[in-house]
């Protein structure tokens, strides 16, 4: 079947309510804290995407078992370091970051052999960032050059550690957390702030875990070899998986939209922050706190023009996945220069984010200047684009093909965009969503 989408057409105004699909690092986090805990854990709402399925193929290949029953997925958890695999397993994490850096973190302490890998796009991607600290907590990997495939052997001599996350990863961040769970003493972790969806997690689920903070820095403590009970859990909808419809609706003309029930957890909203300092109409409506973690229903209008941004770097973390529709609305909402600094993590994404969005907005015709990891960005409102695009070869990265279609639907112009399948990656629904809209897409 074609693996591509034609989009000769703007989205005529729209005003609908909408559903996005669950968060995806709750469901990866809530999967796999669920393997650790005593009992049976119930998630609903789980994302059924290829990232989530691939944590659920990769614990059951650990030796954990799951069923799901109507809306809820049933995970059958031993406890800490309850995994009982075969020796030689091989865990495969496909498209996912996350998956992979996680789950080697809770194999620290194995006693059998595993094998992690994943597709073309994870395996060029950094693992030292993981392997540093889990080989602090005295873990046994192996690794030809710092990425995929790795081998993990466990030790009985766990030690805690102390460490200095400086990334502002969070990834990195919960590695740390969940490997401290399995460690005998107390973990300190000085982290950059990054979203802290495990830290929450950790609170709720009665975890021992300390945090104080500053401005930039979380000083976090777990203390380790701790049982906690199976739990009961409903994935809100993804802030991500949102914001294309936040965009969309901001680039479309006489449109509103509603989006239910969503995870506005401020290390996430990011994207609302900017946009709103841009003068964006964007609202947060019907608040509520689950287990810990704020949701929210969205609503957009569309806007005028709005202003350019000088875009603090402070926000980077909490918009990370957001970059590409942010540098959209700068580069066609926007008359003016907006800068955006340090963005030298965007090029360690699923693709390399930062060359590719340079290049797909010079395609359109948007100048863009460059140094190191900091772009000025050109913005042209009114942009009517009326030429042939072709979005091929931008690495299958499923948040370039999803922005891709947001451009399609409000720039004008003829658009081929390649890939299609990516989107099982996060968000499966995704075209479905725009169709109901009145998106035109073939
Ligand atoms: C994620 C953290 C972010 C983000 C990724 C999901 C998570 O990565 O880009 O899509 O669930 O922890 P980093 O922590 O590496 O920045």
């Amino acid at each position: 079947m074609a693996n591509h989408v034609y989009i000769k057409k703007k989205i005529s105004p729209y005003n609908k309510t909408i559903q996005v699909s669950s968060d995806k690092s709750l469901s990866i986090r809530t999967v796999l804290l669920a393997t650790q805990a005593v009992g049976i854990t119930k998630i609903s709402n789980l994302l059924e995407s290829e990232d989530v399925l691939n944590t659920l193929k990769t614990i059951k290949k650990l030796g954990i078992k799951f069923k799901k029953i109507k809306n809820f997925y049933h995970i059958h958890g031993f406890g800490l370091n309850g995994f009982t695999p075969k020796n030689n397993t091989v865990i495969n994490a496909g498209n996912s970051g996350t998956l992979g850096r996680l789950i080697l973190s809770l194999l620290i302490k194995t006693d059998k052999k595993i094998k992690l890998i994943g597709d073309k796009s994870l395996s060029r991607r950094d693992f030292y960032r993981v392997i540093k600290p889990l080989r602090l907590f005295g873990a046994n990997i192996k690794s030809k050059k710092n990425s995929l495939p790795i081998t993990i052997e466990g030790t009985e001599f766990i030690r805690p550690i102390n460490y200095l996350e400086n990334i502002g990863s969070a990834q990195i961040k919960t590695a740390c957390c969940f490997a401290a769970l399995n460690s005998p003493g107390t973990t300190f972790i000085r982290a950059r702030k990054s979203r802290n969806h495990t830290e929450l997690l950790f609170k709720y689920l009665n975890i021992p875990i300390k945090i104080k903070s500053n401005k930039i820095f979380d000083l976090i403590e777990v203390k380790g070899l701790q049982q906690f009970n199976a739990f009961n859990y409903s994935i809100p909808g993804d802030i991500s998986s949102s914001s294309f419809f936040i965009v969309l609706t901001l680039l479309s003309e006489n449109s509103k939209i509603k989006i239910l029930n969503v995870n506005i957890n401020e290390s996430r909203i990011g994207i609302i922050k900017i946009l709103k300092m841009m003068n964006a109409k964007v609202s947060f409506t019907n608040k509520r706190i689950y287990k810990g973690e704020k949701t929210a229903d969205i609503f957009v209008k569309s806007s005028k023009s709005l202003k350019p941004i000088n875009c603090p770097a402070s926000l980077n973390s909490s918009a990370i996945d957001e970059f590409l529709l942010i540098f959209l609305i700068a580069a066609t909402k926007t008359n003016g220069i907006s800068t955006f600094k340090n963005l030298e993590e965007l090029n360690k994404k699923e693709s390399p984010r930062l060359d590719l969005a340079i290049k797909f907005l010079r395609m359109i015709g948007i100048k863009v200047e460059r140094n190191k990891n900091n772009i000025k960005i050109y913005g042209k409102s009114k942009l009517d684009l009326n030429g042939n695009y072709n979005i091929k070869n931008f690495l299958k990265d499923h948040r370039i093909f999803m922005m891709s279609c947001i451009a399609a639907l409000t720039l004008g112009g003829s658009w081929k965009i390649h890939d299609k399948d990516s989107i099982n990656t996060s968000f499966p629904k995704y075209l479905d969503i725009l169709k109901n809209l009145g998106a035109e897409i073939n």
